[in-house]
């Protein structure tokens, strides 16, 4: 299995509502290591939301500004990150995900994904249609390329202290 060191930062991967934010967020407490939340940081970059920086500039702005932010946060010091659900789609950013930290897949089913971002405006990609048949083909495109992450952990309805437990597990 993959080791947590003190030098590599930790990057949660995986779809929108696979729980990136939440499980980092308490995982970092466990550590006592920082969260930082991708997105968060792109917004203060910015000065922009989510939803205007993909429409006023398009999404492949939106993963020029993402590759730039997490190149930064990587070079940080240690702490868990929790990565937009795209960045490790990008060939560029996966690879700086790749040499600088040890990635974990908080891999969902569609269900549970569906039933976490229902009614979020803040997600561009899922407004532009049905967001279960979004979130399906976001699944058939992602997961193969997802599944390079260095471990996967498999997330349900459990609580989030559940899934730091079992991402905890795989890294120690
Ligand atoms: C995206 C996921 C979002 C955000 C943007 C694009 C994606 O992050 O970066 O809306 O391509 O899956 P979360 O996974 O944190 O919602």
């Amino acid at each position: 299995t993959q080791r947590i060191d003190d030098a590599s930062p930790v990057v949660l991967v995986g779809l929108m509502g696979a729980g990136k934010s939440c499980v980092g967020r308490r995982l970092a407490a466990v550590l006592e290591w920082p969260f930082v939340d991708a997105d968060d940081e792109i917004v203060k970059a910015a000065g922009l939301s989510i939803a205007d920086i993909f429409e006023l500039y398009g999404e492949a702005a939106f993963r020029d500004c993402e590759r730039k932010v997490m190149a930064r946060l990587l070079e940080g010091p240690p702490c868990v990150l929790a990565a937009g659900g795209g960045a490790f789609m990008d060939p560029g950013t996966r690879a700086l995900i790749r040499e600088h930290a040890v990635s974990v897949w908080l891999r969902a089913d569609l269900e549970i994904l569906v039933s976490r971002t229902v009614g979020r405006p803040h997600r561009p990609l899922l407004n532009t249609g049905d967001p279960r048949a979004i979130l399906k083909k976001l699944m058939d495109e992602r997961y193969p390329i997802y599944a390079e992450a260095d471990v996967t952990v498999q997330t349900g309805a459990e609580s989030a202290d559940h899934t730091v437990r079992r991402v905890l597990d795989a890294l120690t």
